[in-house]
């Protein structure tokens, strides 16, 4: 079973001053805080043993907002960042969270709408290391794939100024168990941090990095920045309005992948405060009792 890491920490300088005192992956995405997509979109590929990494101040938050998971049907654990130095540092501080098994990491700001049967995909065939590659127009500002003819992964470059190719990297990963003994060789690059870059380097090397490329089915944003914000918040309304339904609804989401029972359901909502989220919730469950009526 693969096991989950979202990386949450980071100093969120460019959101500013939103994050003197709260951290970037609690502000809001339109209804709910932005931790809710990226854990949704683990809990909608089957993984339900989670860790949560942070910073000191944030992650008690975290852990008031999300607790232990149960209500969901999922297990969340948590794990401090002391620093933000680098997004490996995932995996000195997961080891023994990861294990002898498979890991998705991914990063606390990016947000993912669309099939996500690209992720299944890659988590039953991942045999190393498996990347995505997005095609953005401002390559530049990310990691960037470039690739032979045949489709294989020729080099992969860091925010390069002249990008060979529009393919960036989400943060989104797939890593088989020995990325732990990967990260422990790595060293600081030049600003002080360890780079994932050197990750899928190590993978390449060894000739086990996959790369996936994902098409305009899959929106892929990432929320580090005010206008990438309020991008994503008009985003999720928009279709959020067009279908009365909800996107990462954690109870909805844990109610339909089967985590938890409609009882079970129930019990989580009813602890909800009253507010527009919990009577769609509601509405949800109601629907379900319908559907599962029908059916019996
Ligand atoms: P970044 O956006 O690169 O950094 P940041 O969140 O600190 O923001 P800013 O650049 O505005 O200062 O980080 C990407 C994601 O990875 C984000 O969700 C935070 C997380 N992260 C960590 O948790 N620890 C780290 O050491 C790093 C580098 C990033």
């Amino acid at each position: 079973m693969t096991k989950g890491i979202i990386l949450a920490g980071g100093s969120g300088t460019r959101l500013y001053p939103m994050t003197a005192v709260l951290s970037k992956h609690l502000q809001p995405i339109y209804d709910k805080p932005m931790i809710y997509y990226p854990l949704a979109t683990l809990m909608l590929v089957g993984i339900r043993r989670i860790l949560l990494i942070s910073t000191p101040r944030d992650l008690p938050h975290f852990q008031q907002l999300l607790g232990d998971g149960s209500q969901w049907g999922i297990e969340l654990s948590y794990a401090l960042q002391p620093e933000p130095r680098g997004i490996p540092e995932a995996f000195l501080y997961g080891r023994d969270f990861i294990g002898s098994e498979q890991v998705c990491l991914i990063l606390g700001d990016n947000l993912f709408y669309g099939k996500l049967d690209f992720l299944r995909e890659a988590l039953r065939t991942n045999a190393g290391g498996t990347i995505f590659g997005y095609p953005v127009q401002d390559p530049q500002r990310y990691g960037v794939i470039e690739l032979a003819p045949d489709g294989s992964v020729v080099s992969i470059e860091e925010k390069p100024a002249h990008p060979r190719s529009p393919y960036a990297i989400p943060g989104l990963y797939v890593y088989s168990a020995d990325v732990v003994d990967i990260a422990a060789t790595l060293r600081p690059s030049a600003r002080g941090e360890l780079e994932i870059v050197d990750i899928h380097r190590a993978y390449l090397a060894q000739g086990r990095l996959q790369v996936r490329l994902l098409g305009r089915g899959i929106a892929w944003l990432d929320t580090g920045t005010p206008e990438a914000l309020v991008e994503a918040s008009i985003f999720i309304h928009a279709i959020e309005k067009r279908q009365g339904m909800k996107i990462a609804c954690l109870e909805e989401i844990a109610l339909h992948q089967g985590y938890i029972t409609l009882e079970e359901f129930y019990r989580a909502v009813e602890r909800l405060p009253a507010s527009p989220y919990k009577s769609y919730c509601l509405r949800v469950g109601a629907e379900y009792e319908q559907l599962a009526g029908a059916a019996g």
